[in-house]
């Protein structure tokens, strides 16, 4: 039966007993799950004697102007989809339990947090960093998992590990789970549902036109040529912006002008005012 949870001390108490009679994986989540973070915790209970999900908007990594107090949520649905899936501990604080009166740390992770999102969206990353560290520390988890939907986020991640020595035994600890898309092809995410009927379809040209640009590059079309393309395309599909769309190394996350063997595609792109993103391999 999955225990919700709100308050720290609590939370200790839980985990304790958890790490007592096996190991203990953890699955970050903002809540309005989906397939994705299903998926996610799918893989956990394959792997891990427990799972814990945290649920928490996490105010400081939203941007001002950004999305925060419109951002679904629905606590006792999301915690219902965990319970059937076995899921053994649900963390849920409030922002004041997690950043409590005169709270002053953050984390900056440099390098792989710099351009792509780390651009379109500053102090984006840091506020990432800064609540994956208090969670690792709030939850102990032996493991966790990370979505590569959000690819850069992961990459900040495994790398805040490593620097820090969080308390997960080892960089492995940190798995990434593939991308869970629509049958249309569209990456889900919590933010497909800010959607109107017209724009849910619009916005299944974005992975279309990825797997366009990337088949012409991976016949060796010149890259830049292929991504000015691949812009114009996602514009004529529906969407108003195009925040970037880049070639860059999957590790490093550096940007690349033509494909290096370990290249990634990334794309932000706004429709009707939802931002969207989607990446894949070249
Ligand atoms: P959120 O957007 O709720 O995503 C939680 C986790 O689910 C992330 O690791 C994300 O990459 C993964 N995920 C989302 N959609 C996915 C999809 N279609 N396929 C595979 N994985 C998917 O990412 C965050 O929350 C936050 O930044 C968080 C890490 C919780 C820190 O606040």
């Amino acid at each position: 039966t999955l225990i919700t949870v709100t308050k720290l001390d609590e939370l200790r108490r839980e985990t304790d007993a958890l790490k007592g009679s096996g190991t203990l994986a953890l699955v970050p989540t903002m809540g309005a799950l989906h397939e994705g973070h299903l998926t996610l915790v799918r893989e956990a209970r394959g792997k891990s004697d427990h799972v814990a999900v945290s649920i928490f908007v996490n105010p400081r990594q939203f941007g001002a102007g950004e999305d925060l107090d419109s951002y679904p949520r629905q606590l006792e649905r999301d915690a219902e989809l965990l319970a059937r899936e076995g899921v053994a501990l649900l963390w849920a604080p409030t922002p004041g339990e997690v950043y409590p009166e005169g709270y002053a740390t953050s984390i900056s992770v440099s390098g792989v947090s710099e351009g792509l999102c780390g651009a379109a969206r500053p102090g984006h990353f840091d506020g990432v960093a800064t609540v994956v560290c208090k969670l690792f520390n709030e939850v102990r988890p032996d493991m966790a998992f990370f979505g590569e939907k959000d690819w850069q986020q992961l990459a900040v991640i495994r790398r805040m590990a490593r620097d820090l020595d969080l308390t997960l035994p080892h960089a492995d600890a940190i798995h990434g789970v593939g991308i869970v898309r629509e049958p249309d092809g569209l990456a889900m995410s919590s933010r497909n549902a800010y959607l109107s009927q017209e724009q849910r379809v619009q916005a299944a040209g974005l992975s279309a036109a990825m797997r366009e640009a990337i088949a012409r590059i991976a016949k060796g079309a010149d890259a830049g040529e292929a991504i000015a393309d691949l812009k114009a395309a996602i514009i004529a599909a529906g969407f108003e912006a195009v925040d970037y769309a880049e070639l860059r190394d999957a590790d490093s996350i550096a940007p690349l002008s033509s494909p290096n063997g370990n290249a990634r595609l990334f794309v932000a792109a706004r429709i009707g005012g939802t931002r969207l993103i989607d990446n894949m391999a070249v």
